[in-house]
Parts: C-alpha cells; sequence; structure tokens
C-alpha cells in the first residue's frame, strides 16, 4: 500500500488489490471450515447449495460492499455515513458498518484459535523432518490413530492453546500496526500463487491415491431431503464467511481501491478464486478421509487429521506437510489481517489516535475473548454462553462466536447492505462505481434489490425457527 492523503492509503497497483482480497477471502474458511462444515451438514445438499448461495447471493453482496467501500475511502462505518449523505439519506445506516466491525473482531478473536493450530502443526512437522528425514513419509512408524491424536492432545493444553493463540494474534497485529504495507503485500503477491500451485498437488494425489469416487459423489449428489433451514443457514453462512461478507471486511479493502480499478470484475476473480479453492479443499480432505476410514462428520478437526494421515504415506511427506501447514499458515494470515484491519481503522479515524494504539487496544480485547475461545476446548468446555438461545443450545464459547457471526451477524449484516445499496444509495452513484453495464447491470440490481434480501431473510428466518 501507498500512503496517499493523510491517514489514507491506497493499494500500489490493481492486483496488489486483487490479491489482498483474494487473500482476505482464501484462508481457514476454505481449508478447515468449509470441509467440516459440508460434512458435518450432509455433504451434497450443503456444497450445492453453497455454491448457488456465492453465485445468486455472495457475488452480489461482495459487490455492493467493496463498491461502498471505494465510494467513502474510509473506514466502513465512516464509509457508509458518506454515501447515505451523498445519497440525501439519513447518517444512521452507517449502524450496519459499526455492526460488521463488530462482528469482524468477534472473528478475529476465534480466527487466530485456530490459526495458533496450524503454528502447532508447522512445529509438529518441522520436528518431524529432522527425526524422520527428508526422503520417506512423515511420521515413520506411527500408527495413524496416533496421527490422529495429535489435535486432541494439543486441545487438552490449555497453556499452549492460549499461548499460540496469542502468539498467532501477535503477528496479525504486527502486520496490521506496519499498515498492512509491503509485508501483506508481499505476502499476498508472491505466496497466494505458490499455495495454489501446492494445494492443487496435494488434490491431485488425493485424486489417484484417496477414495476420489466417493469423495465426488459425497460432495456433489444432490439430494434434496437433506435441504433443511438449518442446512441452507449454515451454507449462507459459510459462503459470507468465505468470502469475508458481512462483516466490514471487505467495505475497508474497498476504500484502498483506486478509481480505475473495475469493480464488477474484481469481484467476479474474488468470488471464482474463493470457491475453487474451497471445492478443491475438499476434493482434497475427503478422498483421504474416506480411504483412511474417517468420519465426514468430524467437524473441526477434519483437516487437521485428515492430511497429515496422507502425508504419511507420500514421499517427502514430512517436507510437504511442512510447507503445506506453512502455506495455510500465510492463508491464514492474510485473512486475520483483514479481520484485524476492518476494527483498527474504525478506531484511529474515530478517535484519532494512532495506527499502533489503535491496533493494540483492538488486539488487546481479541486477546482476551480469544483466551476464552481456546479454552473452549479444555478447562471451560462446559461453558455455554448463549444456551438459552435454542440455536446455540449446548455451544461453547468456541462455536458460539463462530455461529453467532456466521449464522447472524453475517447475513443480517448483509440483508442491511442490500436494502442500503439497492434502496436507499443514489442510483447514479452506484452506477458510477460498479463497473458493470448491460444485462449484467440489470441483474445485478434486481439482486441487490429483491433476491438477496428476501432470499436472505426467509433462510435466516427458516434456519432460525425452521
Ligand atoms: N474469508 C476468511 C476465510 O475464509 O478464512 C475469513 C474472514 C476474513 C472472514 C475476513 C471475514 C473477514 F472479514
Amino acid at each position: 500500500m501507498a500512503a496517499s492523503g493523510k491517514g489514507h492509503e491506497n493499494w500500489s497497483s490493481r492486483s496488489a488489490f486483487i490479491l489482498a482480497a483474494v487473500g482476505s477471502a482464501v484462508g481457514l474458511g476454505n481449508m478447515w471450515r468449509f470441509p467440516a462444515e459440508a460434512g458435518e451438514n450432509g455433504g451434497g445438499a450443503f456444497v450445492l447449495f453453497y455454491i448457488f448461495c456465492v453465485l445468486l447471493i455472495g457475488l452480489p453482496v461482495l459487490l455492493s460492499e467493496v463498491l461502498v467501500g471505494r465510494h467513502g475511502q474510509s473506514s466502513a462505518p465512516e464509509s457508509v455515513r458518506r454515501l447515505a449523505r451523498d445519497s440525501g439519506a439519513g447518517e444512521g445506516w452507517s449502524v450496519l458498518a459499526s455492526m460488521g466491525v463488530f462482528a469482524a473482531f468477534l472473528v478475529l478473536s476465534f480466527y487466530c484459535v485456530v490459526g495458533g493450530w496450524v503454528v502447532y502443526y508447522i512445529g509438529v512437522f518441522l520436528s518431524d523432518v529432522f527425526q524422520t528425514g527428508v526422503v520417506g513419509g512423515a511420521f515413520e512408524g506411527r500408527a495413524a490413530e496416533d496421527i490422529e491424536g495429535l489435535l486432541p492432545g494439543l486441545f487438552g493444553n490449555a497453556g499452549l492453546m492460549v499461548g499460540l493463540n496469542l502468539g498467532f494474534l501477535a503477528v496479525t497485529m504486527f502486520f496490521v500496526a506496519r499498515g498492512v504495507s509491503g509485508g501483506i503485500e508481499w505476502v499476498a503477491v508472491y505466496l497466494m500463487p505458490l499455495f495454489f500451485f501446492l494445494f492443487l498437488c496435494i488434490t491431485i494425489y488425493g485424486a489417484f491415491t484417496g477414495n476420489f469416487g466417493e469423495a465426488l459423489s459425497y460432495l456433489f449428489t444432490f439430494d434434496a431431503s437433506k435441504l433443511t433451514g438449518e442446512v441452507m443457514l449454515a451454507a449462507v453462512g459459510q459462503a459470507f464467511f468465505s468470502l469475508s461478507l458481512g462483516v466490514a471486511g471487505m467495505m475497508t479493502y474497498g476504500a484502498y481501491a483506486n478509481r480505475d480499478t473495475n469493480l464488477g470484475e474484481t469481484s467476479g476473480i474474488i468470488a471464482g478464486a474463493d470457491t475453487a479453492v474451497a471445492l478443491l479443499a475438499g476434493l482434497a480432505i475427503f478422498p483421504i478421509v474416506f480411504a483412511a476410514g474417517l468420519s465426514a462428520n468430524a467437524g473441526p478437526g477434519l483437516m487437521f487429521q485428515s492430511l497429515p494421515i496422507a502425508f504419511q504415506e507420500m514421499p517427502f511427506g514430512s517436507l510437504i506437510g511442512l510447507a503445506f501447514f506453512t502455506m495455510i499458515f500465510f492463508a491464514a494470515l492474510t485473512s486475520s489481517v483483514s479481520l484485524l484491519e476492518a476494527p483498527t481503522a474504525w478506531m484511529f479515524e474515530k478517535f484519532n489516535m494512532s495506527r499502533s494504539m489503535a491496533t493494540l487496544i483492538v488486539g488487546l480485547g481479541a486477546a482476551a475473548l480469544g483466551t476464552m475461545a481456546a479454552l473452549s476446548f479444555n478447562e471451560l468446555a462446559e461453558f455455554y454462553p448463549l444456551s438459552f438461545i435454542p440455536l446455540f443450545a449446548e455451544t461453547n464459547f468456541f462455536d458460539t462466536l463462530d455461529g453467532l457471526t456466521a449464522k447472524l451477524f453475517m447475513p443480517i449484516g448483509a440483508i442491511l447492505t442490500c436494502i442500503f445499496v439497492g434502496w436507499v444509495a443514489d442510483a447514479k452513484l452506484i452506477d458510477q462505481e460498479n463497473g458493470l453495464d448491460g444485462a449484467l447491470h440489470k441483474l445485478w440490481r434486481a439482486l441487490v434489490r429483491y433476491v438477496c434480501p428476501l432470499a436472505l431473510t426467509v433462510i435466516l428466518l427458516f434456519g432460525i425457527f425452521g
């Protein structure tokens, strides 16, 4: 990013914006959350409805968010306020982005916990490189149950869980305090392509050695009877989580985009890349899950338990495992940075403080909540903070943060964004920003005005009460 004017920064180029936004979208949501959600929600019905949500809801909302940001050139709440003011509407609309900023803070708190697990696996594979050597597979002579047991072993160690979480958060804070400058752009520009390459190799390996046919039919066979309200809400929530929507993240990044960036085209690239990675993650992980006789609905452990088993049999397995988790670390970092950036940008703009101070304050808050989330797997396993709400019955602190944001904050934020962009904001101002013309423009407008808010409201009500 290059500084331009007081406090405001811009990406150094259009491709830097695309890579940073793809970096925000592609992260643990694709590799860890998508397969876990697909497995817990019955596979095919979830996956196909997810794709439908990305195309008909996620993509139009993504374009709406980045254009609000670029018009406002500020933190998300201020950008909404500016567009409202320029459209002659009430400034109270900024509340939709304030809610988003708060949600980003909540997501950040538990996201860094999972980032900590990734760091742990980097350590595991690093020590394995020394023990097993680089030529053969990983974890020589160890039973599969042993490898699967690594994650529960980590969960049981409260001190390590908290420490790793804080470590991951500290690295995120370091980059955000530096103004998302050369560091993150560098990570996005050089490491994301490497990540894509490695990921493709592992998927191809899974296709040849794992149970690819079973994985394909599991992920893409549509069984309408499995499409319950809960599954639909989970799919919408996953689409928003994966595209970084409804939590002011993309609005914040859009504000750093140059005027000559075509936002319609860019949104298509972001959504396409993000969805491709999620589907590849499913195709990399499920063949291994089925071949190793693991259960598809193993939830959060799926990625962390199935892939290391595959690395055991691969030539150069410990090195590939090390490289793979390092790549996931970078993908997670480019996402956590955008999560921290949204509340930080709001804070330093609102209270006129330095970027470093704002980063520190938001980071300390996230450290406190994140510690509770890390302890959900051990000391606080029986603590169910919102158990009086049926959707969150018997749900620990970590899962409550996750469910609350993906199943409530994100869809509600998106509904309000659609109403704001589709009905409240001045259509001429919107048309100047979106980079679409002809039929595509009409389609986008119809989706934002009618289809998205209505579909989201129905899915939300059906998911909660259905
Ligand atoms: N999209 C990220 C992922 O899939 O890992 C998570 C995320 C980042 C959500 C930024 C929201 C956000 F604002």
